[in-house]
């Protein structure tokens, strides 16, 4: 390779690195024009790409001299570039960001969250206002026997709310789903001796024809207090309060004779029609009144049945439907809704449903 040559290179790497430094890379406007200017110098036709291809002709002493200068250029056109690439895609970022800021104030989605069930709202509100009222909670078993759920309640063999019809008994074993929340009461005064008050929510069945106001599965609460003296004034005294609470402090009761066999003497405890206030409506059949619950002095048979002495300890006993009062309070017209667990029914209900 002659002497020349070798002048020839350098000096055409002069012309390159001044070609180079004239297209001004640093100014480029875009990327597009910053890409021009990459390929036309390092692409794989590009010029100090070709200069670079000529290196291989030249002795291996001339090579050592000239590789590390073509390298330097190399890699100084390279940092020039990758630096003003790193500049425009920060100017571009920052004109994206300014031109679509994040507006702070506006709501966020509604992430779906669990809530209680209606009837567990109401259940829970009529608890509560028992339990500040003194009472205590107690449970007993879905599956009774014909003892707890009858006979100690003074219900004898023949009577009506043993008919098969109403009445779930077990296919195998001795034994029923309970109908009533009452036969707790026997299994508390089994265990405890009184002064006592207790209530007991919880689920019972029936055997019945599911409609509007009827299902087979529901929930009562039932209610007992036994000591010295109790009376019926006690017991009136006690759910005019309950009543009051739970509908408003404006609330009117009636109190009809009636019958049940665990309390005598027995009454059905009605309030002033919610919707019409005694006006007269299609909700209370146009008597101004509406059913709420059942209680009473209990029977001295029941006390008898768990060895109480009636001459020594009386009380009072109520039992409530927990589906009716919730259908008044929320407004709900069928019963069937609280089962059928259609979200569009239950997300209507929370905890500020009074
Ligand atoms: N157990 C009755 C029922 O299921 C409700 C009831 C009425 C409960 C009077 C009582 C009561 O404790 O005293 O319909």
């Amino acid at each position: 390779m002659p002497e020349t040559d070798r002048d020839k290179w350098e000096s055409q790497l002069e012309a390159v690195r001044a070609a180079f430094t004239a297209a001004a890379p640093l100014a480029a406007a875009e990327a597009k024009a910053l890409d021009d200017i990459r390929v036309r110098f390092l692409g794989r036709k590009g010029e100090l790409t070709e200069l670079l291809k000529l290196l291989k002709d030249f002795p291996i002493a001339e090579k050592r001299e000239l590789g590390p200068k073509a390298q330097q250029t190399k890699e100084h056109f390279e940092a020039a570039i990758a630096r003003r690439q790193a500049e425009l895609e920060e100017t571009l970022l920052q004109s994206k960001l300014s031109g679509q800021k994040i507006d702070v104030s506006l709501p966020s989605y509604r992430e779906p969250r669990g809530q209680l069930h209606p009837l567990t709202l109401v259940m829970d509100e009529m608890t509560r206002i028992l339990t500040l009222m003194g009472f205590s909670l107690a449970q007993g078993p879905h599956v009774e026997t014909e003892h707890h759920n009858f006979e100690a309640l003074n219900i004898p063999k023949h009577h009506p709310a043993r008919d098969m019809l109403d009445t779930f008994y077990l296919k195998d074993a001795p034994g029923v789903l309970r109908t009533h929340t009452s036969p707790v009461q026997i299994r508390v005064m089994e265990k405890q001796k009184p002064p006592l008050r207790i209530i007991c929510p919880g689920r019972v069945f029936r055997h019945e024809e599911v409609d509007a106001s009827h299902s087979s599965v529901f929930h009562q609460i039932e209610g007992l207090a036994v000591d010295k003296e109790v009376s019926f004034a006690d017991l009136k005294g006690t759910l005019d309060f309950f009543l009051k609470e739970l509908f408003g402090p404006k609330t009117q009761t009636r109190y009809r004779p009636s019958y049940f066999p665990f309390t005598e003497p027995s009454t059905e405890v009605d309030v002033r029609c919610l919707f019409c206030s005694g006006a007269g409506c299609p909700a209370c059949k146009r008597s101004g009144w509406m059913e709420i619950l059942g209680a009473g002095v209990v029977n001295p048979n029941v006390l008898k049945a768990v060895d109480l002495d009636p001459a020594q300890w009386s009380g009072f006993a109520f039992g409530v439907g927990v589906e009716r009062v919730a259908m008044l309070r929320l407004g709900v017209n069928d019963m069937r809704l609280f089962y059928e667990n259609d979200q569009r029914f239950l997300v209507q209900f929370d905890e500020n449903f009074a």
